[in-house]
């Protein structure tokens, strides 16, 4: 068995003690790292699904490697609206193949499964969108690897999740992507961000599942964006053979409550 654990939605800024509606993002990060180090298990992988910064500045990207350096050798990235595809694959060059404004994606094979990371960045837009090309990329890794479970990774959900205001800056092109995960049965697990509290859903046979920001807190009732008083969190991701379990953590105070601007 391997332990994933997936942080969402950092948005962290250059400005250290900068807020996001009354969130200071880069401390809650900070406390969610604490305690990790802290409190949690051992695990094997730290899988960043995207909005790691709010302001896709140099120094904000600098500040999130910084605090995420104790597992700088086990982190995997890809990004969200919120996120330079550039910026991000030069802090981060040592972990991010490709170049330039290349799609950030990864594939890493561990214990019987293939872990998948896909790109859904649309420059300029909240909304996400999944090119064919990508979907033949990740259909050509299933075919080369015959025998693995798949777990797919990615910002924008591929799936509505309940809230007007959100599913109206979700995933464009996801009709083939919920068409290969339904056609594609050792597709088990797909986990995303974007949508800042915790969901779930089913595609064909594969789970669907986001996570809470560790920042701040989305509310999904409404027609508008609005946000919760909730912890800050992150999700934990044990597969093996016999296949997967998961859940969420949220730090045990809401320290900061969101505020209007
Ligand atoms: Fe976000």
């Amino acid at each position: 068995m391997i332990r994933i654990l997936q942080l969402t939605d950092l948005h962290v800024f250059c400005e250290s003690d900068q807020r996001l509606k009354g969130i200071p993002t880069r401390e809650t990060l900070q406390e969610v790292v604490a305690w990790i180090c802290d409190k949690e298990a051992p695990f094997d992988h730290l899988i960043v699904t995207g909005d790691h910064t709010h302001d896709e500045q140099a120094d904000s990207y600098k500040a999130v490697q910084q605090i995420l350096s104790p597992w700088s050798d086990r982190i995997w990235q890809v990004p969200g609206n919120h996120d330079d595809r550039e910026i991000l694959r030069s802090v981060f060059a040592d972990r991010i193949s490709g170049q330039n404004a290349d799609p950030v994606r990864f594939c890493f094979a561990d214990e019987g499964w293939l872990c998948v990371g896909l790109d859904t960045h649309l420059p300029g837009e909240v909304a996400g969108r999944i090119e064919p090309e990508q979907l033949n990329w990740l259909r050509n890794l299933i075919v080369e690897s015959p025998k693995s479970q798949v777990a797919l990774f990615l910002h924008h959900p591929p799936v509505d999740v309940g809230s007007e205001w959100m599913d109206r800056i979700g995933l464009r092109g996801r009709d083939g992507l919920q068409q290969l995960i339904s056609e594609e049965s050792r597709i088990g697990l797909v986990c995303c961000g974007h949508v800042h509290h915790e969901f779930e859903s089913q595609i064909g046979s594969a789970k669907v599942y986001a996570t809470p920001s560790t920042g701040i807190q989305f509310n999904p009732a409404g027609a508008v964006a609005n946000f919760a008083a909730d912890a800050p969190g992150y999700r934990v991701i044990e597969v093996g053979p016999e296949g997967f379990s998961t859940h969420v953590v949220r730090l045990p105070e809401v320290r900061y409550a969101p505020v209007a601007d």
